[in-house]
Order: C-alpha cells, then sequence, then structure tokens
C-alpha cells in the first residue's frame, strides 16, 4: 500500500474515533516514525481504548461478590512425613527439567527513584550485588542441587530491554548458560488525557505505557515462549517480581502441595504485619481465590481478625505465585480486566511543545497477575517465613528500602551460612 493511501485509511479510523489530533504533527515526522505511527494506528483497538476510558474512574465489578477468607498451609508447620512427600514430589519434577522461572522485570522503578531497570540495582551493605545478580545465584545454586537447567524467562518493557539484556552480556549472564535465559518484552497500551484524546509522546508518536505485570501471560505467549516450555517439557513456572531479593525461586515444596491438592496453581504468603502493610492479601471471591489489593481494602476488612486474634485476610501477597502450564496457557486466551491509573505523562502537544504536567493529566491502564486467579477453580496458599522470602525494593528510604532488603539478604545469607535455612 502507498503512504497515501495508508495515511487516508489511518485518518478515516481517527476521524471515525474523534482522535484526528494524532495525525497533527504528522507533516514533521522522519520517514520511520511516519511509519511508525501509521502502524499504531493500525494496530490499536480504538474500541477498546474508548471502553476503558469510559470506565477509567470505575472501580472493576464487585456487585454481588461474596469476600471470605482463604485456607493455606503454614510451610514451617508440616510434619515430617508431609514435608517428604510434597519435597519429593517436587524434587522429582525439578529434576527432571520440567519447572522453569519468570521474573517480571519490565517496572519502571519510580518510587525508587532509579533510572536504570530495576534489575541491575545493586544492593548495598557491603553485598555488592545488583538484584539480577542475587536472583541468578539462586537459579544456580539450584541448578547444582538437581542437576538439570532451570530456564529462566525474564519479562521487560520496551523502555527497559536493551538496558537489561546488555546488562546480562556484559555480566556473562553471570555463569548461567546463555540459551537457558530468554528476555521478553511486556504489552503496551496507548495513554488518554483527561478529555478522552490519546498522547503523543516527546516524538511525536503515540504515547504508550507498559500493561501492567498481568500482561505476562499474553507476552509469555506472544513471544513463543509458552511454545518454548512446552517444547522443552516445562510443566510448573514460578512467576515472580524482581524486586524480592529473597524470591523462594525454586520451591519443590510449593510443587509437591499443588500436585497434592490438585490445584494448577500455589500462591506465597507471608503473615501481613500489620491491618496498613502496603500488601495485597490473599482471599476467597464467589469462592474462587483472589487477592484484594492494598489500594482497594477496606479499614474493616484489614482489621478484622480470625478466633485466635490473627488478622483475618493476614496471609500477604508476595508476588511469588508458581502455575501449572495448563493455566498459563488457559489464562493467556482471555484478557485480563485493565486497572486505571492517573499519572503525570510528558506529552508533545499540537504545535510540537513538549509540556511537562505538574500535576497528573493522563490515564494509563495496567493489567494484575493476580486478576487471573479467579479463573481457576482453585489454588493453593503456602505461607512461607517473611525473614526467608520477603525482601522487597520498592522505596528509595524508610520500608521496603535498599536498607530493609540488604539487612534481610544479609541476615538471611548468615542463617544459610550456619544451616539454619
Ligand atoms: C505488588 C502487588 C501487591 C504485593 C506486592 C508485594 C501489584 C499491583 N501489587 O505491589 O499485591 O503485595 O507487590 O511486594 O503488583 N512489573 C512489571 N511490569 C509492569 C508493572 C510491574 O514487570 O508493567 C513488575 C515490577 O518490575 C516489579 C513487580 O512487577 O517487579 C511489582 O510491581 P509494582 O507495581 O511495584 O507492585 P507493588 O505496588 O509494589
Amino acid at each position: 500500500m502507498n503512504e497515501q493511501v495508508e495515511y487516508e485509511e489511518a485518518i478515516k479510523k481517527l476521524k471515525f474515533y474523534n482522535q484526528e489530533h494524532l495525525l497533527n504533527r504528522y507533516n514533521y515526522l522522519d520517514e520511520e516514525k511516519k511509519q511508525k505511527i501509521i502502524n499504531q494506528i493500525k494496530n490499536i483497538d480504538f474500541d477498546q481504548m474508548k471502553d476503558l476510558y469510559s470506565k477509567r474512574d470505575k472501580k472493576i465489578e464487585e456487585k454481588d461478590c461474596k469476600i471470605t477468607n482463604i485456607d493455606y498451609i503454614d510451610k514451617s508447620k508440616l510434619t515430617k512425613e508431609e514435608y517428604n512427600k510434597y519435597y519429593n514430589l517436587g524434587k522429582s519434577i525439578i529434576e527432571e527439567g520440567k519447572y522453569a522461572i519468570v521474573t517480571m522485570a519490565g517496572g519502571q522503578g519510580t518510587r525508587l527513584g532509579y533510572v536504570a531497570p530495576k534489575g541491575t540495582f545493586k544492593i548495598g551493605g557491603g553485598v555488592d550485588k545488583s538484584l539480577f545478580e542475587a536472583l541468578s545465584d539462586t537459579i544456580k545454586e539450584a541448578r547444582e542441587k538437581y542437576k538439570n537447567s532451570i530456564p529462566w524467562y525474564i519479562m521487560t518493557s520496551r523502555e527497559n530491554n536493551n538496558a537489561t539484556e546488555k546488562f546480562f552480556e556484559k555480566n556473562d549472564f553471570f555463569g548461567l548458560p546463555y540459551e537457558d535465559v530468554k528476555f521478553f518484552k511486556q504489552g503496551e497500551l496507548p495513554m488518554i488525557g483527561i478529555d478522552g484524546k490519546l498522547l503523543l509522546d516527546e516524538t511525536g508518536i503515540i504515547k504508550l505505557a507498559a500493561d501492567g505485570h498481568g500482561g505476562v501471560f499474553e507476552a509469555l505467549d506472544k513471544s513463543g515462549y509458552l511454545e518454548d516450555m512446552k517444547t522443552r517439557g516445562i510443566e510448573w513456572v514460578f512467576i515472580s517480581g524482581v524486586d524480592n531479593v529473597l524470591a523462594g525461586l525454586v520451591d519443590p515444596i510449593a510443587v509437591g502441595l499443588s500436585i497434592t491438592n490438585g490445584t494448577l496453581a500455589t500462591g506465597k504468603s507471608v503473615v501481613k504485619r500489620s491491618p496498613d502493610e502496603k500488601v495485597g492479601v490473599f482471599c476467597k471471591k464467589n469462592n474462587r481465590p483472589y487477592v484484594i489489593e492494598y489500594t482497594e481494602i477496606t479499614d474493616e476488612m484489614a482489621n478484622a481478625k480470625d478466633k485466635n486474634g490473627e488478622l483475618l485476610y493476614g496471609e500477604s501477597h508476595i508476588l511469588t505465585n508458581l502455575f501449572n502450564i495448563k493455566a498459563l496457557e488457559e489464562i493467556a486466551k482471555n484478557k485480563l480486566p485493565y486497572h486505571s491509573a492517573f499519572k503525570k505523562a510528558k506529552y508533545m502537544d499540537s504545535e510540537g511543545n513538549i509540556i511537562k504536567p505538574e500535576k497528573p493529566n493522563a490515564y494509563k491502564f495496567e493489567a494484575f497477575i493476580f486478576d487471573a486467579f479467579e479463573s481457576l477453580e482453585d489454588m493453593s496458599i503456602l505461607r512461607v517465613k517473611r525473614e526467608d522470602e520477603f525482601a522487597p525494593l520498592k522505596n528509595a528510604e524508610g520500608e521496603d528500602s535498599p536498607n530493609t532488603a540488604t539487612q534481610l539478604y544479609i541476615n538471611y545469607m548468615k542463617r544459610k551460612e550456619e544451616g539454619l535455612v
């Protein structure tokens, strides 16, 4: 198709959706950018964008839903028999090369105030290791222990993919075999201004933003890595965020528990520190597994106690979840709901000025991985020790900061040396 015809088709589509302003800067773009914006217009689902905009301030439908607490198994309270049974089941899976890891590293680390990919952030306290290196160490150790390969799939974003790949190359993949570390980019969605108009970015094409870690299922599928897992005979996939330096990436107990319970997923939890800790909590919604996010829980629910005086909704979701490959395939077939966030977004106006807003001006749409849990009939919850598996790195200072994460990592390594974990 020639350029003029493509341009006219794009204008026609934009007029229909009341978004013609997107081509106001077209004549000022170079050839590559012209082609890029035309392709963007072809590929964007404007009906979906219209729908997302119309629901931007609505919470996801909670009508007629019954929230109840969820059962869990406490790893530290398993009997010897139970422990051995789960462990042996899981161990066989890992030894047979049927286990893989996915790390979601597409986030921006805004709260941490760090501009490079979050996984490249070095934990301090004399440890001198990046998050990626610490996670690589965990995988290397497990490969030695279970004497088989454990492929690692790392989800990046358009913005940080090159920097992430370069970081691994520069560090010689931290000693992991090159063919067992794969990178794939998460999806993106346009950002929409207050008036419902899509924004242009600083270069004059449509402004896109990462579609949230719930995009991991679709991205795994589209990148061909879901197929790659199947070809390798992978059955269980552990998915977690890059920002937990103690994430228990290789967990035979979680696998054994899922197999024994006949569930296609296991979520690991830790006891919620206090009613206002900024973590989502596992629960059941209409009898299906669910996570209520810390931004959405009511005070009443956050403070409710059970008969033993423990928080009723106290199983914190630490973003470390295990899925059977069949569950991943099913989830990837359907779209998850999108949550909207109102953010400050730099953009180009119709005159070509770059506007840096002082206050939020645009909607960003994100899917959350745990919205997939509802599609599973049931899932197992494995309560683990916070000090062994949860050292989040979220903020520049205070709680969940480099200081706290480093201290937790050092303490864990010490306990490990002493044979206590
Ligand atoms: C998250 C969970 C929360 C949980 C807490 C535990 C959400 C919405 N909530 O909160 O339930 O209790 O972690 O630490 O996730 N990421 C991507 N792509 C994206 C967005 C995020 O890969 O588009 C990755 C980040 O790199 C990070 C992880 O997902 O590794 C967590 O994302 P973040 O948005 O920081 O979640 P939290 O608000 O900390």
